[in-house]
């Protein structure tokens, strides 16, 4: 069988942890392929919230098996403080749960490194998680990084000559910092030996001859991905589909359903451009009703009006098959609605996004009705108010692609099959 693939289509925590739980059950496998603990992926049932940032999602669905593979960027302290309570909630992941060998390792100083780089930038920092990303990614291309399959090759020995590459660099930031973390490195070092390391590449493509459905869990989004996300404000990895193959080791024939999901809204954590930000009253009521306050590092998220310029340049990208629209409840209480169909850029109009996505970007806005309803309690398209059918058939007029699922709260049982 084929790998299905779920991505965001915007500046990520579109709602991708929630999905993936949803549509687990469905699948035998459950990957991440890229990215590390700057995801932060929610999902609730049982009135229980549960925040994921290096394993995926399918791991409260029993007897799936997760895999975090070759594209990604592990944090051992983090992996462990995330074995730990899910242990605390008597979870035992270690039968379940395969790590990729060529999975690079985040080290306590590139995260040091991190926080170094942004205190340099100053003004024009990224709004890095901070969590190490961009300099693991740098050591991964540079040719220096530590991967998990070194954890059985002189391990010791290749961590001290990256900590001693990373120091010299960090005295060139002039950076003041201690090494408190490293004994919880090393702690977490043995959490990861008690999983199986293989070479996922391989047990992916076995399995999808045995017939076996994988479901691939993107992190972050199309906007934040290092080739066409809006550079420089982007994370270190690919985020578009194509990241699915080189992080699992899979042919693009092997890709089957991409589901692209996207908020009936907009947000972005982090500096950088955003054409349809909202700076006053109605941003603030987005935030608040949509709780925009980031899964891992607690900062508000910039909110704004549905982006479809934005978002069919995701789409064309990504070949997304199925679309999945999340937090529609939260614009239940508005009179209006507006999405961005077009761009002007100095008195231009164009449908294109533009290489420099600047300030001088203004969005050209579509407004259509709001349903003000009560959607969190609405379990078929049948009980759908008739602004919200027709805010769907708008979108998917636009888009060319079918909306399949309608997410209407953060609840497991909040979504509707169309
Ligand atoms: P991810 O990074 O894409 O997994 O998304 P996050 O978990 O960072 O952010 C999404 C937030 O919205 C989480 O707090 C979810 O619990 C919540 N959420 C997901 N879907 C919905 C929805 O349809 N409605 C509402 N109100 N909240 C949702
Ligand atoms: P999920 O998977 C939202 C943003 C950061 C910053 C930029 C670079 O939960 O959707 P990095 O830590 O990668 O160096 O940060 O990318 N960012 C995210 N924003 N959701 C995420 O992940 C993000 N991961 C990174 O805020 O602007
Ligand atoms: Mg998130």
């Amino acid at each position: 069988m084929k790998v299905d693939v779920l991505l965001g289509l915007q500046w990520g925590d579109e709602g991708k942890g929630k999905v993936v739980d949803v549509l687990t059950p469905r699948y035998d496998i459950i990957t991440r392929f890229q990215g590390g603990p700057n995801a932060g992926h929610t999902l609730e049932f049982n009135n229980h919230k549960h925040i994921l940032h290096n394993i995926p999602s399918g791991i409260f669905r029993e007897d799936k098996l997760n895999m975090i593979t070759n594209g990604v960027v592990l944090d051992p302290i983090v992996f462990k403080r995330e074995i730990d309570s899910l242990e605390a909630m008597g979870i035992d992941l270690t039968k379940n749960l395969w790590i990729s060998r060529r999975a690079h390792l985040i080290l306590p100083t590139h995260r040091i490194l991190d926080a170094a780089s942004e205190a340099a930038k100053g003004k024009s920092k990224i709004g890095s998680t901070l969590k190490g990303i961009g300099p693991t990614y740098m050591d991964k291309t540079g040719r220096n990084g530590l991967r998990v399959g070194d954890l059985d090759l002189d391990f010791e020995s290749k961590y001290k000559a990256l900590k001693a590459k990373h120091q010299v660099l960090l005295k060139i930031y002039d950076y003041e910092y201690n090494m408190d973390e490293e004994e919880k490195f090393f702690e977490g070092i043995e959490v990861i030996r008690k999983f199986k390391r293989v070479d996922t590449e391989y047990e992916l493509n076995r399995f999808m001859e045995q017939g076996k459905s994988i479901l691939a869990e993107g992190a972050q989004g199309t906007l934040l991905d290092i080739d066409f996300g809006s550079y420089p404000f982007v994370t270190s990895s690919n985020t578009i589909c194509a990241g699915a193959c080189t992080g699992m080791g899979i042919a693009p024939t092997s890709i089957g359903e991409v589901y692209g999901i996207f908020k009936a809204y907009c947000t972005r954590v982090g500096s950088g451009p955003f054409p349809s930000e909202l700076l006053d009253d109605e941003g603030e009521r987005l935030r608040d009703i949509g709780k925009e306050f980031g899964s891992t590092t607690g900062r508000p998220r910039r909110c704004g009006w549905l982006d479809l310029i934005a978002l069919k340049y995701s789409l064309m990208l990504n070949g997304v098959t199925q679309l999945i629209m999340t937090k529609t409840d939260v614009l239940d209480t508005f009179e209006t609605i507006k999405v961005a169909t077009a761009y002007s850029i100095d008195g231009v109009l164009t449908d294109q996004l533009p290489y420099n996505l600047s300030a001088d970007v203004k969005p050209v806005y579509t407004e259509m009705q709001g349903w003000k309803t009560d959607l969190t309690g609405v379990r078929s398209k049948e009980q759908f108010p008739r602004e919200l059918s027709e805010y769907i058939r708008f979108l998917e007029k636009e888009l060319k692609v079918p909306i399949k699922f309608i997410s209407v709260g953060p609840d497991r049982e909040q979504i509707i099959t169309l």
